[in-house]
């Protein structure tokens, strides 16, 4: 069983954050989102990853190395285009071969045990099995009609839902869905669509298995996910109150509430960090408050009056004050800064 990451894509909902960085490596609780998805891999047995790239190639590579961090093989697979993820997978389809592989998306965490899904998935009598979750609100997502351990078919954010069972983001392929992924056309938005290839595989007779997810999993797509990613994980990896400082940080006259945790050599200074605010390496903040925020490496806060909530602040991002009859601002495109 080999792995697959999807980790080009244009992150289009995440600016301005990825004009700089890969929508993939943004921060939660102080780890790139692609991490979590080696972790969830290689958690399972998973030692040959294969990771798809495009424009962001070279930060990606720079995160994961040849993955011997993880103890596993990282071979990176270039995609032209973020064309849809049926047209990644099939850029993967040498370093596959005649393998079952995992699917999962770099900008989904997930925290679910693997295992448990590899254990029911039989390539032999299936193509492949794809994990739902019950959700409350199926219009939005691609939403599977189940029978039993088959599923009869998937469609794409329906009016009206076949069932509360959306797709996760983790999928179990055997080589059979390449032919399925070049047979299928482009959609209305121009991308060939992975539910469209599963579908496909469906129509020709193949079984397809549902297998239900119970853990926690979060796409990561916007500013707003990646804040609620950040309070679930900083919940679910720290006690209550639980505050992770390191030595190489300096803490002067200030109040710190976890769960929070703070990156290394930062300073803090006459302020208060409230619950679920994760700050990078190198920051300073010093005069302000600030809770359930991210704050990434090397990003400061200076004498300002307002309480930072909910905040997103980018590297070496500097808000500084305090504002007199006038305020001085350099925002970068795509900015929204509420006063
Ligand atoms: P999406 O979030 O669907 O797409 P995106 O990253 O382009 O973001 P946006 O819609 O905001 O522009 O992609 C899910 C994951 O799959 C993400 O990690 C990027 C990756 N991906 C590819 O690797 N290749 C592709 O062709 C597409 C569409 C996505």
């Amino acid at each position: 069983m080999k792995g697959l990451i999807l980790s080009g894509g244009t992150g289009t909902r995440m600016r301005p954050f990825t004009y700089s960085r890969a929508k993939q490596l943004l921060p939660v609780a102080n780890k790139p989102v692609l991490h979590y998805c080696m972790d969830f891999l290689v958690a399972a047995g998973i030692r040959e990853i294969g990771v798809i790239v495009g424009d962001t190639h070279k930060q990606i590579k720079a995160s994961l190395g040849d993955g011997s961090k993880w103890g596993a093989a990282v071979a990176y697979i270039h995609q032209d285009q973020p064309r849809g993820l049926a047209h990644a997978v099939l850029q993967a389809a040498d370093f596959v071969g005649d393998s079952s592989f995992v699917m999962v998306l770099g900008d989904n965490l997930i925290e679910e045990d693997l295992t448990t899904f590899l254990a029911k998935f039989n390539p032999t009598t299936h193509a492949a099995a794809i994990v739902l979750r019950e959700v409350a609100n199926p219009r939005q997502f691609g939403v599977a009609k189940v029978a039993g351990d088959e599923i009869l078919y998937l469609v794409e954010k329906p009016a009206e839902p076949p069932s509360n069972l959306a797709i996760m983001g983790i999928y179990l392929f055997t080589p059979h869905i390449f032919a399925a992924a070049r047979a299928i056309k482009p959609s209305a938005r121009g991308e060939l669509e992975i539910t469209d290839a599963i579908q496909y595989l469906i129509e020709k007779g193949h079984k397809v298995r549902p297998l239900t997810a119970t853990g926690q999993w979060y796409d990561v797509g916007s500013a707003a996910d990646l804040l609620r990613a950040n309070t679930r994980v900083l919940n679910s990896k720290l006690a209550p109150g639980k505050v992770i400082i390191p030595a190489s940080t300096t803490v002067i006259n200030s109040k710190i509430e976890g769960p929070t945790i703070i990156g290394e050599s930062c300073e803090i200074v006459n302020s208060y960090i409230g619950p679920h605010t994760s700050v990078g390496d190198g920051c300073s903040i010093v005069n302000c408050s600030v809770l359930n925020s991210i704050l990434f490496d090397h990003s400061s806060i200076r004498n300002l009056p307002w309480v930072i909530e909910s905040s997103v602040i980018a590297d070496n991002a500097a808000l500084v004050g305090p504002p007199g009859t006038s305020v001085k601002i350099t925002a970068g495109s795509n900015c929204t800064i509420n006063f």
